[in-house]
Formats: C-alpha cells, structure tokens, sequence
C-alpha cells in the first residue's frame, strides 16, 4: 500500500493543506468522472459486464392514481421499520403508523446484521415486527424494500446477490427474499399478508417522489448506503420505460487516497463498493478516524494527550457521520462541543482550539467530497438522460446523510450548480421523507393493479 502524503515534519497547516488537496474535487474532476459513470451506464445496458450492475426492477414510476392502504417493510440500513400506508391518489399519502427497530441491539443481546445471525432468523425477527400491525385473520398486501443487491426475476422475486455495508449474515446471499419473507410470515401465523412487491431504496424513494411530481427521474439513497436508480426510457428488457436500479456503490475508478486504500483492504469485501466506501455514512466516520490517526501518529494531533488507547481515534468504528455533523457545525466560540466530544470520546485533556479546529476541516473535507461525487453520479446519469438538459428533472434524495449531515444537503446542489452552470436550473433535488417505506406500499399498489399482467408477477 502506498505510504500517507503526510510527512512527519510537516506542521498541522502543512498537512491540512495536504488533506484539501487529496479531498478537494474540482469541477473538470466531477465531470471526467460523470462522463466515466455514462460509459459504464451504457456499456452495461449494452448487456457487457462492467462495474455497473443495472438490475432491472420491473416498475415504471407511478402514474399518481394508486390507491388503498398497504403495509411496507424498509429493511437495509441500521433499522427496520414497518409502516401502513394510505394512498390516496393525486400525490396524496399518509403514514397511519410506524414502528422502527434497531437490527443490532445497542444493548447487546441480538444483531441481525453479523454472521451470527442467518437469513432465516433474519426474516422471523422482520415478521415479528409485522405481527404487531395486523389483526388475526386480516388481509393485507406488503411491498418489502431490500436495500441490497438482488436480481428480480419478477416484482415478488428477488434474489440477494450479495451483501454490501459490511453486513455478514449468513445462509441469505442467493436466496429469494420474497420466498424467506413469505416463510417467516407463515411460520407466525400472518397467513393474510401477502408479499407483493420486492424493490430497492433507490427505486423506492423514485416511486415516491414520482407518485406526485411528474418530473421525478432519479431516485438516490445517501444514507448509511449509497446507491442510485433512474426510470430507462428503453430498457434492455424492452417492455417500455422501467426504473433501473443502478447499483451505482459499486462504481469504480475514482481517485483513492491512502485512506480509501487502507479503509477498503480492512473491510468485509476488498475491492468492491468503492464509491459507496467513500460516499456512505456506513464509511465516512471510519475514514475521518483514519486521517485523523495518521496526524496523531505523524505527531501532528492529540500529542500526549490522547490518554484513552482504546477510544477514538485508536479503535475502528469509533465516529461516525452524526459526530462529524456536530463538528462541521460546531459554530461555539473555542468549539466547545468538539472539545467536548473528544474529551469524552479520547479522554485527553484541554484539546487546544487549533487542533479542533483541524477537526472540523477534515470533517467537511469528507462530507464535501461524498456529496461532490454523489452529484457527479448523477451528472452522468443526467448526460444519459437528455444530453442537453432540454427537459425538467427531479433527483429524489432518501437517507440519514442528506437529511442530518450539516451542509450535506447544500454541497450537493452547489456541485450540481457549478458542474451544469446556466443549465442547472433544470434539475430539482428534494429531499424524500420516508422515500423507503412510502415507495414500498406504492410498489405494492402497482402489482395490484398489474396482477393480470405478465411482466411483475410469478
Ligand atoms: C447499498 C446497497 C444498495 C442500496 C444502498 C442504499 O449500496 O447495495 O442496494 O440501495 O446501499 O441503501
């Protein structure tokens, strides 16, 4: 691996400049990197193989008159939330209830996501929180989104590829989703809910911003995960438009920096999801611990005073997105609330201003940089799209990183702002609420309607 540009006799400022310079992305480098991304758009829709999975998922967005109510499961991230739905036409939807569990118990005494736990015992955790939302004997229909990898052979049948954010479980990779969904459901007794609808994040969160806005094209996760999806006017399939399901993670090819290179050789799958390793809030706190070890090894952080060897920032997974949330917008005189979190999370004693202050930078070196390259994804998808931007576009955002992440949000559009210039006011990004869940049950909505059809269903 190669080394850290970091020298040992550099000062603070020195590697600072350092670390802007290996994180800054400029606009000539977004867009070699779109026009990277619309390459290999087009050499996997032109059915070779490529860093681009581009899974079908057999829906075209939403014509706006679905209706009824619907229970959904959004599985994929750090929480499993089930909800009932209510669409009422005309872009109209209400959440009549909603319950979200943690897969991993803070607690300790379960996680679902670690090769402990099996796809079986998995899916009977997920019907145990089903069970609290149906009455003995009730009939309901369930879109399920499963925010991982699947090929659809049909809307109910999605078989995992693989695993992606580090999760481990076993005896899931290969199966059918919808069949281990339906197997836990009877096996509790919920004879009545029937798994309908199978869709990722990305797909979900399109359907719903497109259930009331007509230009909704692009549906993107910047969550935990990340991942792209976007409605194909001419599918390889070839039944008319249908949302593909990027897989955009795995996109490669991107400058990496010593700590891309050392975060990916210590992950669970080497070599792959690299935009997603630098995107993700499942790897951005693990990445800012790494640069921020580098200063402290080079002896440029924390000198001394870095009392607590097993604390941050020695010990892996120890920040994460909303620690570095709370430093960007650190705005106290003398950071107290940084100063605070790292006496807590180091135990050192007095962190001198300046070194918060290199905190805060770093902190929102990464978070530009995700967001600059989430938006240079979406430049390419956009150059696929409609070349010169004659028509309107909506981008629909889900996820804990453009909703809670300080400047997340902002960075995105003045990226999209400086790379499409006087053309930029076509593209509209919104944020989506609930895009998962709410997507899932119009999913749902869509099979119903379609159930005599043979292209969703088997
Ligand atoms: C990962 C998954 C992808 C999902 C994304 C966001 O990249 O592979 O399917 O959409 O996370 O949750």
């Amino acid at each position: 691996m190669s080394e850290s540009l970091i020298q040992k006799d550099d000062n603070l400022n020195q590697a600072l400049q350092t670390l802007r310079d290996c994180f800054s992305i400029t606009v000539p480098e977004m867009l070699v990197i779109a026009e990277k991304f619309h390459d290999d758009m087009h050499q996997s829709l032109a059915g070779q193989k490529g860093p681009l999975k581009m899974l079908p998922s057999f829906l075209d967005v939403p014509g706006g008159g679905e209706s009824g109510e619907f229970l959904s499961v959004d599985f994929g991230g750090t929480n499993v939330r089930v909800s009932l739905v209510s669409l009422q036409g005309n872009g109209k939807i209400t959440i009549i209830k909603r319950k979200s569990v943690p897969l991993k118990d803070p607690g300790g005494s379960y996680d679902y996501t670690s090769a402990a736990a099996t796809g079986r015992g998995l899916f009977c955790f997920l019907a145990e929180q089903i069970a609290n939302f149906v009455s003995p004997g009730e009939t309901i229909f369930l879109g399920h989104t499963f925010s991982f990898p699947t090929k659809m052979y049909a809307l109910n049948k999605a078989v995992l590829i693989g695993w992606t954010k580090e999760f481990k479980t076993r005896l899931a990779e290969g199966r059918d989703v919808n069949e281990l969904l339906k197997e836990a459901l009877n096996k509790h007794g919920l004879h009545g809910v029937r798994p309908v609808a199978v869709t990722n994040d990305t797909v979900a969160t399109l359907l719903a911003a497109a259930y009331g806005d007509p230009h909704a094209d692009i549906g993107s996760i910047c969550g935990t995960g990340h991942n792209t999806s976007y409605l194909e006017p001419l599918p390889p399939q070839g039944q008319g438009p249908m949302i593909i399901n990027i897989e955009s993670g795995s996109f490669d090819g991107l400058p990496a920096t010593f700590y891309d290179r050392q975060l990916d050789s210590s992950s669970e799958k080497p070599g792959e999801q690299m935009l997603e390793k630098r995107v993700s809030g499942r790897y951005l706190g693990e990445l800012m611990r790494l640069v921020v070890l580098d200063l402290v090894q080079k002896g440029l952080l924390l000198q001394g005073r870095a009392g607590n060897m097993t604390g941050f920032p020695f010990n892996p997974f120890t920040l994460n997105p909303e620690h570095m949330s709370a430093m960007i917008s650190d705005n106290t005189n003398g950071l107290i609330r940084t100063a605070a979190w790292l006496i807590e999370a180091a135990g050192v004693q007095d962190p001198p201003l300046k070194e918060l202050g290199a905190l805060k930078i770093i902190a929102s070196l990464l978070s530009a940089r995700s967001a600059r390259l989430a938006a240079a994804t979406y430049i390419g998808i956009l150059q696929h799209l409609d070349p010169l931007l004659t028509n309107l576009h909506t981008i629909a955002i889900d996820g804990s990183l453009y909703e809670k992440m300080a400047g997340y949000a902002q960075s995105l559009r003045t990226a999209l702002d400086e790379a499409l210039t006087d053309r930029a006011g076509q593209v509209t990004v919104r944020f989506i609420k609930d895009g998962s869940g709410i997507g899932a049950a119009i999913a749902a909505a869509i099979a119903m309607q379609d159930q005599s059809g043979p292209m969703h269903l088997i």
